[in-house]
């Protein structure tokens, strides 16, 4: 399968696949980013990475699909703002240690060794009090139905991301089922894993459950 062909193929149309808002677990912890540059990857269309521009971060979004970040371009100059794209694929692209405020991972669903591979550099990659923010569709996601892969390996569990995350303290942490409307790509009640982690002398709060 040609993942680069089949994104762009995606990405052709005038609609935003995930729509133009932030997805929402991002939104909820946005605010807790310390100021600074903020790297989106495999952000698509931009949604994400438009949210923290406005919110004053310089933005960096990374994905394989050059028509997802031309779109992002299109979103962020509607909206008056500006970010910076790559064009690359994750198993290529360095992450530059100890640089980012944030490091965020929404949807990106990668094969298992190059999902650990990408997880390990953005916990290099964070500077002291950075934090990385994820959302994922679990293995409980097929009985849904509704979004992401079919495909159990690049389905995430909490269990492995703490494995990817070593090095990272853990402040959310959690396995749970929500209802996800994010585009017509994404709709409908949605099995999920989210992770708030940061780099360096952060307490967890009461929320942490990496079980
Ligand atoms: C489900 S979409 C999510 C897009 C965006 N994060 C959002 O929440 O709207 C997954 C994205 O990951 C990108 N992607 C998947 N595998 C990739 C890889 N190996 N390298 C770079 N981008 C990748 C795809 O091109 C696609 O844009």
């Amino acid at each position: 399968m040609d993942w680069q062909a089949f994104w762009n193929e995606r990405y052709n149309v005038d609609d935003y696949v995930f729509g133009t808002e932030p997805n929402d677990f991002l939104r909820s912890v946005a605010d807790q980013i310390p100021p600074g540059p903020v790297l989106c990857l495999g952000e698509g269309e931009g949604r994400n990475a438009v949210h923290l521009a406005s919110l004053g971060h310089p933005v960096l979004a990374v994905d394989q699909s050059a028509n997802g970040l031309a779109k992002a371009h299109g979103l962020a100059k509607h909206r008056g703002l500006s970010i910076e794209t790559a064009v690359a694929d994750m198993a290529d692209f360095q992450i530059l240690p100890g640089h980012w405020s944030a490091i965020i991972s929404i949807f990106l669903h990668l094969p298992p060794e190059l999902r650990r591979s990408v997880n390990q550099r953005a916990v290099l990659g964070l500077r002291p009090g950075g934090l990385y923010v994820s959302e994922h569709y679990t293995p409980a996601q097929l009985a849904h139905g509704t979004g992401g892969p079919k495909e159990v390996a690049l389905l995430p569990t909490l269990a492995l991301l703490r494995e990817d995350l070593q090095g990272l303290e853990l402040v959310i942490g959690r396995e749970l089922e929500r209802s996800v409307v994010e585009g017509s790509a994404h709709t409908g009640q949605a099995a999920v894993v989210q992770v708030l982690a940061r780099k360096g002398g952060a307490t967890p709060s009461a929320e942490t459950s990496w079980t």
